[in-house]
């Protein structure tokens, strides 16, 4: 090393010293790649002598070479050209080390000499490693999960979402996407009363909070209903650093809850259904016999010449009121199915005509429209006609009646080859049915109609034809802009090596 004339030996010493307690090894080379000295800490690593390298070019001692390195990949070249640190780090099998190679300048600002220092970074890197890894890891965790998960700032600026959530939320651009902050995936003020909740420690706990069932929104503005967990990320000081919250959507689950649902209202419909039948057609068996007494004797009474005008008309009364009750035991006889049917493979658009034909110059129907939206397609069923004329005009008749005889109804026929279904929907424009009302249209003898106008058997009996055939009827939608009926009948699939009569065996 040069000496500085104006350093005192006091300054000289302790600078030596500075350099021999590094706890790295140092050497300092010259410019032209000469090893001039190191600290203890090398000699001691190294296990070599001030001797073993003094004159030494760094190539030989550290490379083992005879010629220098290209300068643009020197290292202590490119210290020389730029007057300032640079480093590479190293590694020897297990051991990594950062090499800093650092210009000392002369009196001039020139780079007089360089020193190299190494730096053991094993424990750095493996940390550094481990911390690599557990990132990692945590975040295959998050994108692999079947949930929606989605984290954000204290601020409620959303950093993470996994793909399940992109694909909940409909952002599927990541961080262009269209959904930054929280606020954007609930209806409006919703964000807010859920922090409000998760602080409450009443709630959940602090911090925490389930909701089993609650609404999001998605980036087309549909709302979503899902299950969802949210939580606080508080850090090591105890303050709120971020938010997170996992996502299911409970579309499959609500789908099977509605499915279950409605099979057991319809299972409870059959069970009523059945037992009003057998008392139906008990009922109706027993009126009949001495109903055909009434009504003979009645048309033999009037005949008689000796009968005044008030005898003639007290007469007519009891026989239009007998042959009610005649037409009552006779929906009585087809509810309670013992009037026997005759099947056929049918069009189902075949029918609808044919209903609409019967009905067509009824007075009821003048200022009625009928719509027919019927499929092009061949919509086979197995059916008996008449049976299904009678399911037919009933509908009609009392959406009709629903619309106080003006409006417009529409019956829509299509089928769906998937599920082997095919559908007739039944709409009016009419007033509705009430919600309390509809466990009970399709029971016997419920009407809201006028009393002695209306039997209330026409649904119930409609609902036994629509069984015998192994189909399902039910109300679509219902509101004050009216109401759709919608009946599906098992499809009937012709088939080349059996003949055109293979349908669903349940229809039989
Ligand atoms: N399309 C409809 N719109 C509104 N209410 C209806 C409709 N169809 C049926 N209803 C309701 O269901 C009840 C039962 O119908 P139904 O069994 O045919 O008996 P009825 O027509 O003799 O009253 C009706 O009285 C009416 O309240
Ligand atoms: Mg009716």
């Amino acid at each position: 090393m040069k000496k500085d004339p104006e350093m005192s030996a006091d300054e000289m010493y302790w600078r030596i010293r500075v350099f021999d307690s590094l706890s790295y090894p140092s050497v300092i080379i010259s410019p032209d790649k000469t090893l001039l000295g190191a600290n203890k800490k090398f000699y001691e690593t190294f296990n070599l002598s001030f001797e073993e390298i003094f004159g030494k070019k760094c190539f030989n001692t550290f490379l083992y070479k005879d010629t220098p390195c290209n300068s643009d990949q020197c290292t202590i070249s490119k210290v020389i050209k730029d007057k300032k640190s640079h480093s590479f780090v190293l590694r020897h099998q297990y051991r990594w080390e950062e090499r800093v190679f650092s210009p000392i300048f002369d009196e001039n600002g020139d780079v007089a000499y360089v020193t190299a220092n190494m730096r053991d970074i094993t424990q750095t890197k493996s940390l550094e490693n481990q911390l690599h890894g557990a990132k990692e890891f945590i975040s295959r965790v998050i994108y692999s999960s079947a949930s929606a998960i989605v984290a954000a700032d204290r601020k409620g600026n959303i950093n993470l979402m996994n793909s399940v959530a992109k694909e909940l939320f409909g952002d599927y651009n990541g961080e262009e996407g269209k959904i930054k902050h929280t606020e954007q995936l609930y209806p409006p003020g919703k964000a807010k009363e859920i922090m409000r909740m998760l602080r409450d420690e009443k709630i959940g706990g602090k911090g925490k909070l389930l909701i089993p069932r609650t609404t999001i929104v998605n980036s087309h503005g549909e709302e979503i209903k899902v299950e969802m967990s949210a939580a606080i990320i508080y850090d090591e000081k105890g303050n709120e650093s971020a938010t997170m919250a996992i996502y299911n959507d409970l579309k499959d689950k609500i789908k099977v809850e509605k499915e279950l649902k409605m099979a057991q209202k319809q299972l409870s419909q059959s069970e009523k259904m059945a037992s009003l039948g057998q008392l139906a057609a008990g009922v109706a068996h027993e009126i009949n016999n001495p109903l055909t007494g009434v009504l003979f004797y009645a048309s033999l009474l009037l005949e008689r010449g000796d009968l005044d005008d008030s005898m003639r008309e007290d007469l007519g009364y009891i026989l239009e009121d007998a042959n009610r009750c005649k037409s009552i035991v006779k929906s009585l006889l087809v509810y309670s199915r013992r009037a026997g049917s005759q099947k056929n493979i049918v069009h189902l658009n075949d029918i609808v005509n044919q209903s609409l034909t019967l009905i067509r110059d009824q007075k009821k129907f003048r200022n009625i429209i009928i719509k027919k939206d019927l499929s092009d397609e061949m919509l086979l069923i197995h059916a008996d006609t008449n049976k299904l004329n009678q399911v037919l005009i009933n509908l009609v008749i009392n959406a009709a009646d629903s619309m106080d005889g003006l409006g417009i109804i529409t019956l829509t026929s299509y089928k769906e080859k998937a599920v082997k279904k095919v559908f007739l929907e039944i709409k009016d424009t009419g007033e509705g049915i009430p919600h309390e009302n509809l466990s009970k249209i399709f029971d016997p003898f419920f009407t809201t109609k006028e009393v002695g106008k209306s039997t209330g058997l026409g649904l119930s009996i409609v609902y036994g034809i629509i069984e015998e055939h192994g189909g399902k009827i039910s109300v679509k939608k219902t509101g004050s802009k009216g109401t759709i009926f919608i009946i599906e009948f098992p499809m009937c699939v012709p088939s080349e090596t059996k003949g055109p009569s293979l349908c669903n065996p349940q229809t039989d």
